[in-house]
């Protein structure tokens, strides 16, 4: 059972895309109305009463906990249009539209992982296998993109510090590398030098256990479309949104820093760390202010993307403008 105490940084369920909140709102209030109805709820039974089935796959359904406020049942939960058709996935081709267009014949099952490299417990696993003994929890996350636009969505996932320790990183390992599926058969602009593929990206060791990581296999209660990045990704939302690799098929333990798709491709605007800095702006932009998708006017972008609570002290001693 994992039970978050509420930080300032925790996103609101009225801050999701777009509004569709209307309906988790009244659902948030019929729960809390139940649960405050019954003296013998307390703490703990409250959390267990705010949990969902969660269909990962015909053959594996979790009970999802919602940490934060209670999300509907999923089949009456829609994932909003702009977040199922707006999106950057480049093995689908450039523009926002084109991984929804060319999804076609991406087949996200079955699926399989292999976590391999510096641990001591690496292998390959059927995905439901590798998910099955994670709890999942839905987590209301910022996600900021380096083009400037964002969004808040109710993932679904399970930690990924908790996917790390059990497969044991030795003492050398320093970084985690995630590597998407490469098939070019399914995403048509893999047969394009758009990025050297397959598309990878990494955290430090550190970052990957910070308890804000996670692997998300769902959102909006559902299972992740193929588009968003089926049928599992990184979402780490303190970094810019283009360290979240989709559809994962590897992660490795290495002791150097892994070559990373965007950063090898033009590393002046796509730095390692990636860190969501209203100071450092993109060569071509700035980065101080945002446009929510759905909103007319921007907003200030905040540092870490307002996680600094969290993660601000993974960074002591560091330059995060040299470092960015
Ligand atoms: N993962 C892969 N494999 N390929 C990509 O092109 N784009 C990244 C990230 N993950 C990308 C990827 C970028 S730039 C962003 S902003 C997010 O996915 C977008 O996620 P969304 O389309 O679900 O909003």
């Amino acid at each position: 059972m994992l039970i978050r105490i509420k930080k300032a940084s925790d996103v609101a369920a009225s801050e999701i895309t777009p509004q569709a909140i209307y309906l988790y709102r009244r659902r948030f209030i019929a729960a809390s109305l139940a649960t405050m109805g019954s003296s013998a709820l307390g703490g703990i039974d409250a959390a267990r009463a705010a949990s969902s089935p969660f269909i990962v796959s015909p053959d594996l359904t979790v009970q999802s906990v919602d940490t934060y406020e209670k999300l509907g049942p999923q089949d009456e939960v829609t994932i909003p249009f702009t977040v199922w058709s707006y999106n950057n996935f480049a093995e689908f081709g450039p523009e926002k539209t084109d991984p929804l267009a060319n999804i076609g014949n991406f087949k996200p099952r079955p699926w399989t992982i292999a976590v391999d490299g510096l641990c001591a417990k690496p292998g390959t696993l059927d995905l439901d296998a590798f998910l099955k003994p994670h709890a999942f929890e839905t987590r209301i996350y910022r996600l900021r993109c380096t083009e400037t636009w964002s969004i808040v969505v109710p993932w679904v996932g399970i930690s990924l510090a908790d996917v790390v320790k059990r497969f044991e990183p030795l003492g050398s390992a320093k970084f985690v590398r995630f590597e998407t599926v490469m098939r070019p058969e399914e995403m048509p602009a893999q047969k394009t030098s758009a990025l050297k593929w397959p598309y990878v990206e990494a955290l430090r060791l550190d970052e990957a256990l910070n308890p804000l990581a996670v692997l998300a296999a769902g959102m909006y209660g559902q299972v992740l479309p193929g588009q968003n990045g089926a049928p599992i990704r990184v979402v780490a939302p303190w970094k810019y949104g283009f360290k979240g690799a989709k559809s994962i098929v590897r992660i490795t333990f290495t002791e150097d820093r892994p070559v990373t798709s965007w950063n090898l491709r033009i590393p002046k605007e796509y730095g390692f760390m990636a860190n969501v800095n209203p100071a450092v702006d993109h060569p071509r932009w700035s980065q101080a202010t945002e446009r929510r998708l759905g909103e007319f006017r921007r907003r200030p972008t905040l540092m870490f993307n307002g996680y600094g609570e969290e993660v601000a002290h993974m960074y002591a001693g560091m330059d995060l403008i040299k470092d960015f």
